[in-house]
């Protein structure tokens, strides 16, 4: 494990933005797996920036997006679908075939759960997998107490995630109970991993996914067991952390 403490939003973005601009320019055909939520839209401005400054190419590159709101359409405002179009897909070169997320509207959850391991699977797994962090410590929509051998399915969503994740739906009871997700397994498998935190209402999930027992009750503590795990964290999310976890990570500041 790896951790770089940014002194601010914009550092971290910038930061993160240009390890993921460089893993493509030395790997053009990458697998990435993306998140959603406020944390990534920096990333995700850099990187558009990047391709239309000419510097950067999408051509070749998969992506796979953790999760989705079960019921949404890819059409509806509040998907992650078009959360994605919104703030990356539609302003780079990237070949809409190879981008993937999970299906909202479904029949056989089943079926289309072992689809999305499969085109994983077929595409190579995912070369980066790029995470936010829920304030509970979940990681896409595993919610606590998700097992760790899972793999993509379908989860219910706590009342406190729905509350946080209210604002494009009015009100925590509009927002769908349910989700599809990737699971623990499916990002464990990554070969690397970078997940991003930023803000104090994050720092108590920081300090349990890194410093307390690995537990399904913080499903983020998994990431300890990655071979190749990288944390960019602001000084406000950093900031329970002990001087002997920095000094032992190697903690430097960006
Ligand atoms: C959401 C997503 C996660 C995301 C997290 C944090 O519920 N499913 O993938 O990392 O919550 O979101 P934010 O970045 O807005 O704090």
């Amino acid at each position: 494990m790896h951790i770089e403490i940014a002194k601010d939003y914009h550092a971290l973005s910038v930061f993160t933005g240009k390890y993921i601009a460089d893993s493509i320019r030395n790997q053009p055909n990458l697998v990435l797996g993306l998140p959603t939520g406020r944390t990534p839209i920096g990333v995700y401005h850099y990187l558009v920036k990047q391709v239309r400054q000419g510097s950067l190419s999408f051509k070749q590159v998969k992506t796979f997006n953790l999760d989705e709101y079960l019921g949404l359409s890819p059409e509806h405002p509040s998907s992650f679908a078009s959360f994605m179009r919104e703030h990356l897909f539609r302003h780079i070169d990237i070949d809409p075939e190879n981008t993937h997320i999970p299906a909202g509207i479904i029949t056989d959850a089943g079926l289309v759960c072992r689809q999305y391991e499969a085109k994983i699977a077929k595409a190579g797994g995912i070369d980066i997998q790029l995470l936010g962090l829920g304030q509970n410590g979940h990681i896409g929509f595993n919610e606590p107490g998700e097992a760790f051998e899972s793999l993509t399915h379908v989860t219910e969503l706590t009342l406190e995630t729905r509350q946080i994740n209210s604002s494009g739906f009015g009100s925590a009871e509009k927002v769908p109970r349910y989700a599809i997700t990737m699971g623990l397994k499916t990002i464990m498998q990554a070969r690397r991993i970078l997940l991003m935190a930023v803000g104090e209402q994050k720092a108590e999930a920081v300090v349990q996914a890194i410093e307390g027992p690995v537990t399904a009750e913080v499903p983020a503590s998994v990431l300890q067991l990655h071979p190749n795990c990288l944390w960019v964290l602001d000084v406000a999310a950093a900031r329970l952390l002990s001087g002997q976890t920095l000094q032992r990570h190697r903690a430097a500041m960006i």
